[in-house]
């Protein structure tokens, strides 16, 4: 590794990968570079047209605001072959009516952007637990949220029940295109796993309190590790599209926390550590997953950013020279929240494209859609070997 060439100030950043016996150098700031590969992209960048540029008991119901007639939630075309339970029981109580707590927590129509501080989630998630609880009664090993272009992934789950999320008290439809937006308990892999097909993103308007609401009711129906993906742009010069990065640390640029107001210490705590928040035991065991599957996998530090917007190339410079490898819209507050609720968590980003300004083309989401749709079965074919292989 080249330290020395550019006079940068030269720092061992012992932190990134602690499971790593040699601590990873950095050099910084003459450019954004970790090795002479990228600084000779970036110079090229530079001399280039870029560098101008409650508790709820149990309660069976459906999870319908009062006065709303319970949908039927379980007849979804394309999810496998068989369903759970059918309609709510008649003698369904909802669970919302059950808790005035929660019922009054979740307005109607549902405001996304509402702030949900964490001392709201254990109300919220009570009524979203007795809301699955009234379909299924899957415990799930694993939580899997499947990001844009991913959700094929969900076409392999047996005996899937379908909750889709506007059937689910708090919860808007998904917006985001390539997003289902469903919930799915059923087995994957010999597992009972939940997987979230799509996810809420900050940038559709939704409150942290929020997004990160799926992880959190992972870790409440049962699961101990969630897997997150995502479609990302390569940050590292040598990621281009197809890419499969094993995430290693992240870089949350959101300016946002899901953990902000007054904390739910029943849930985790004020002050939540995340030292090997992506797990090194689980990142191991993606990475011998994909040995064995022959799937090439990389690994590096994701940076989630709000969006919608793509990046500039400048920013996507910055990025680099933050220690980025990748770049995307979502997944870092799910982490943190993930950590927060006690789930050991793990996850792939799915390289669609190159970085903003590394190609330059501008950037489209078809691109990043079709990107998803050609790699994303090697990603499915990783995450069920990740997964049959859990202990
Ligand atoms: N930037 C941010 N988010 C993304 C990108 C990107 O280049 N590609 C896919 N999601």
């Amino acid at each position: 590794m080249d330290t020395s060439a550019h006079g940068g100030r030269k720092f061992v950043d012992k932190r990134v990968d602690p499971s790593d016996a040699r601590a990873v150098p950095y050099v910084l700031p003459e450019g954004a570079v970790r090795d002479r590969r990228n600084r000779d992209h970036i110079k090229g960048l530079r001399s280039g047209p870029v560098a101008s540029g409650a508790l709820l008991p149990a309660i069976v119901g459906s999870g319908r605001l009062a006065g709303e007639r319970p949908t039927d939630c379980d007849r979804h075309p394309g999810v496998g072959t068989s369903v759970g339970p059918t309609k709510p029981r008649a003698s369904a109580v909802f669970p919302l009516d059950a808790n005035p707590e929660a019922r009054a927590l979740v307005s109607d129509p549902i405001d996304p952007s509402r702030p949900i501080p964490p001392a709201e989630q254990p109300a919220r998630l009570a009524a979203l637990e007795a809301a699955v609880r009234a379909r299924t009664d899957i415990v799930p090993e694993v939580g899997i949220v499947l990001g844009s272009g991913l959700g094929g992934l969900a076409d392999d789950v047996e005996v899937p029940m379908a909750i889709p999320f506007a059937d689910l008290p708090g919860w808007p439809a998904a917006t985001a295109p390539g997003h289902v937006g469903r919930l799915l308990l059923g087995r994957l892999a010999g597992k009972n796993v939940v997987m979230l097909q799509g996810r809420f993103h900050v940038y559709e308007g939704n409150d942290p309190g929020l997004v990160v609401q799926p992880v959190l009711l992972f870790r409440r129906l049962g699961a101990r590790i969630v897997v997150l993906t995502n479609a990302a742009g390569g940050v590292d010069p040598a990621f281009g599209p197809g890419t499969l990065m094993v995430i290693r640390d992240h870089l949350n640029l959101t300016g946002r926390t899901p953990l902000l107001g007054p904390n739910a210490d029943e849930i985790g705590p004020r002050f939540q550590d995340l030292t090997d928040a992506w797990n090194p035991r689980l990142r191991d065991g993606l990475l011998a997953a994909g040995r064995a599957e022959g799937v090439d996998l990389e690994q590096g530090v994701y940076a989630g950013l709000l969006g919608p917007q793509y990046e500039t190339p400048s920013e996507v410079l910055m990025l680099r020279t933050l220690g980025a490898d990748a770049v995307g819209m979502s997944t870092v507050l799910e982490c943190i929240a993930a950590r927060w609720c006690g789930l050991d968590v793990c996850g792939v980003s799915l390289v669609t494209n190159a970085g903003a300004g590394y190609s330059g083309e501008p950037l489209t989401h078809e691109e990043v859609l079709a990107a998803g749709a050609e790699a994303g079965p090697r990603l499915a074919k990783v995450i069920r070997r990740f997964v049959a292989d859990l202990a």
